[in-house]
């Protein structure tokens, strides 16, 4: 059996379980309490824990991350729960909900993604240490598409804080939906390529080409969302200034699809691609390394301030 780490703290124990609780003694699994088992606030097991890392059974994580997202309101009202916990709680609801999204098709997530990233815009961008616990929930998988939405989403929610420092609440929310929902068309993309791990092939790329299109196709008819900035994000995000990205190789590029676009590369140098013999560069690297790439596409204060997101 595989143990995955998690938190305790985040679960609201008026819910119902579906999975199992474990602590790890020394070096070894003890079961704290089984899924039949209650769960009280008050009780000494939660006071005794709730600090502690909990294990989850690999097969049973799905029920614990539904289990968080199913109650993120509750959890971000809870007065005695630490905002770490609060950011956990954000992080876990946001990826599973778009793991539901890309991985069964599930358009109905979209709503609680969106409750996910207003949380996170109310919640972390005006504290600088909160913008660091949350970057640092980045995991850099490669070949996991839900993953890659979740980095890019952060890290161009971030990154447009950070260049329009006034911009309300309610723009940022709006552009961030953009951003998390970037690759949605690759919804409608044959699994098997959107998962390969090794180079595409000179016909696959073509397919994986279409998605910005079939992503504003989802956004207008599945999601009822018109909103011409989230389009643009979607349907520009691999365009480049010089005409030769796609899908329509134009130039005058949205300033929010920039920004996603410059997320969406910074994020595919940091994470590891099989095919690739280097392995994956840290952040640290990978912006020093690709500052002349990056502030030749998207110019000097796009990079100033990327930069300036992760030393908050
Ligand atoms: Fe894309
Ligand atoms: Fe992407």
């Amino acid at each position: 059996m595989k143990l995955i780490p998690a938190r305790l703290s985040v679960v609201q124990p008026s819910q119902r379980r579906e999975f199992d609780i474990y602590v790890v003694n020394e070096t070894n699994p003890v079961l704290l309490l089984s899924k039949d088992a209650p769960l009280q606030k008050n009780s000494q097991i939660f006071k005794n824990n709730s600090n502690r890392l909990i294990y989850i059974p690999s097969n049973q994580l799905n029920s614990y991350k539904h289990l968080v997202a199913d109650t993120l309101d509750e959890i971000m009202e809870d007065k005695e729960l630490s905002k770490s916990s609060k950011m956990y709680a954000v992080y876990i609801s946001l990826t599973s909900r778009l793991e539901m999204l890309m991985n069964e098709g599930s358009i109905a997530a979209a709503n609680s993604i969106f409750k996910g990233i207003s949380h996170l815009i109310a919640n972390t961008l005006n504290d600088t240490s909160s913008i660091s616990v949350f970057l640092s929930f980045i995991k850099n998988d490669i070949g996991n598409i839900s993953n890659h939405m979740f980095n890019v989403g952060t890290y161009a929610t971030m990154l447009t804080k950070m260049l329009y420092p006034d911009i309300s609440n309610i723009q940022l929310e709006k552009l961030a939906k953009g951003y998390f929902l970037h690759d949605i068309g690759m919804l409608k993309i044959d699994k098997k390529i959107v998962n390969k791990k090794e180079k595409y092939t000179d016909n696959e790329y073509k397919e994986i080409k279409k998605h910005p299109q079939l992503g504003v196709e989802i956004l207008k008819n599945e999601l009822k969302i018109n909103d011409p900035n989230i389009i643009k994000i979607v349907l520009q995000h691999h365009e480049r200034k010089d005409g030769s990205g796609y899908p329509n190789g134009i130039t005058d590029i949205n300033r929010f699809a920039k920004i996603c676009a410059m997320c969406d590369i910074f994020d595919a140098i940091t994470s590891k691609r099989e095919y690739k013999e280097d392995t994956p560069k840290t952040t640290f690297e990978a912006l020093k390394e690709n500052k002349e790439l990056f502030v030749q596409e998207f110019g000097k204060d796009h990079y100033e301030a990327f930069v300036k997101c992760f030393k908050v």
